[in-house]
């Protein structure tokens, strides 16, 4: 008798293999280039408290729920909508195609900024950006993101790093390479620790971090928090989704969330340990913003001993980070492509990376070629992260929460987060259903029309 042997879907291999994978994912430049920039110029502690906040109320609930749809249905985000969605309401899927958008438009930027941090790799170890004059430095970063072959260069480098490894696999490329990175990301910021904390003066950069001001929390901090929430545990762009596809049957999704969820906050603890004590001990801005770590960093290390080497551990670690994220990224429209429309995997990543460059050239140009070419006053790249991060990304996630709160239900909710009665978490499945349902949407609501300026 002949039979036909249906392929084996490619997954993860482990319970370990899930949870590096996907705290990869999570991890990036989130980390290092935004939290700490936020944190700066939101008020420090008094902006970790919201934020913390914001992850645990509506972070962790909303990647339980995102993961689960992608273990239920076993598919790319748009088929996975498709499967799940009660007969005539085939337009949820909509969500699925807006995280196709929302991710290519990520890693339009994403990658060059990462191609920046590429680039400093080799700036900090030539010594190039060693100076502690912070206008040297100011100029140092000017001259590269303004040069429109380095530009370019750098974010090629980035996609042909990320695209060599998705074309290896979900197992044999994205698992194999966050098992070896996040144990060296963490072993590195951990050194760079523990060098910021032995510094004249560390203490002020603690209290900063730690110590909340309460005056300090607007409506603006609120939800600038809850927005930061959602990018770092890379939610509601079908990303997360697409890894819970290949979660295994047994892999214990609400302990996995919260496990992802609280590694996740350490890298962004240790990353502002990191940096803030240092940034104090030498007389520097906390709140220099989005070019905290390109400009101020880069001072600060190179007015400590041992500045040079400290400043190349902290960039490698930086591109350490970007990885896992931007495989991430790619694997969302990889995994459409190739299963929905049956393209092969390397024929489906070619496709995804020449869109990126394509979209991306624009945006890595935008301190240079393309800096007139603006809309709502936005420059490629700020339009870019504005796009993704204040509409689509919310907007997939209100979806994916009414979806689950409301079409899905609790009783198959619960059927699925106990892994078919094999786990008793029954209450906590029922908080979380509560908090998908009502608060998640209403909050990630007001974050959407604060962000398109309608309030
Ligand atoms: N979580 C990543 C970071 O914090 O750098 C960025 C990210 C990845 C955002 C994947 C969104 C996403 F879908």
């Amino acid at each position: 008798m002949k039979t036909t042997l249906r392929p084996v879907r490619d997954g993860f291999t482990s319970p370990f293999g899930v949870l590096v994978a996907t705290l990869g994912s999570a991890v990036g430049l989130g980390n290092i280039w935004k939290f700490p920039s936020l944190t700066g110029t939101n008020g420090g502690a008094s902006f970790l408290l919201v934020y913390l906040a914001a992850t645990m109320l509506v972070g962790l609930p909303v990647m339980i729920a995102e993961t689960m749809l992608g273990r239920t249905a076993r598919a790319d985000a748009v088929t996975t909508f498709e499967k799940l969605a009660p007969r005539g309401q085939g337009w949820w899927k909509i969500a699925g195609w807006m995280g196709f958008a929302g991710s290519l438009l990520i890693l339009a930027f994403y990658s060059e900024v990462a191609g920046w941090v590429y680039a400093y790799i080799f700036k900090s170890l030539a010594g190039e950006i060693a100076t502690t004059d912070p206008a040297v430095a100011r100029a140092a970063f000017g001259g590269m993101v303004s040069s429109p072959v380095q530009a370019l260069f750098w974010q090629w480098v980035v996609m042909a790093v990320t695209g060599s490894i998705i074309m290896l696999g979900v197992a044999r490329g994205i698992e194999a390479v966050t098992r070896r990175l996040m144990p060296l990301l963490f072993g590195l910021l951990l050194v760079l620790c523990v060098r910021s904390l032995t510094l004249p003066g560390a203490m002020q950069g603690l209290v900063f971090l730690f110590r909340p001001d309460f005056s300090k929390i607007t409506p603006v901090v609120a939800l600038t928090a809850l927005g930061l929430a959602f990018f770092k545990l890379s939610l509601g762009m079908g990303v997360m989704l697409t890894y819970g596809s290949y979660f295994r049957d047994t892999q214990n999704i609400p302990a996995t969330a919260t496990r992802v969820m609280m590694a996740d906050l350490a890298v962004s603890l240790l990353a502002g340990i990191a940096i803030f004590p240092a940034v104090f001990s030498f007389g520097f801005e906390p709140a220099a913003g989005p070019s905290l770590v390109f400009m101020i960093v880069p001072a600060v290390f190179a007015a400590m001993p041992g500045g040079r080497v400290f400043m190349t551990i902290f960039f490698v670690l930086t591109a350490v980070a970007s990885v896992g994220a931007m495989l991430s990224l790619l694997e969302m429209p990889v995994a459409l492509l190739s299963e929905r429309y049956g393209l092969g995997r390397s024929k489906a990543a070619a496709w995804a990376i020449a869109a990126v460059l394509l979209m991306g050239a624009p945006a890595a140009l935008s301190q240079s070629l393309t800096a007139h070419l603006t809309l709502f006053g936005l420059n490629p790249f700020d339009l870019f992260d504005f796009l993704s991060s204040n509409v689509l990304l919310p907007l997939g996630g209100i979806m994916i929460c009414l979806f689950v709160g409301w079409v899905f239900g609790l009783p198959q909710l619960e059927l699925r987060l106990s892994n078919e009665g094999r786990l008793a978490n029954a209450g906590l499945v029922r908080v979380v259903f509560l908090l998908v349902r009502y608060v998640a949407p209403l909050l990630i609501a007001i974050v959407l029309l604060n962000g398109l300026n309608l309030f």
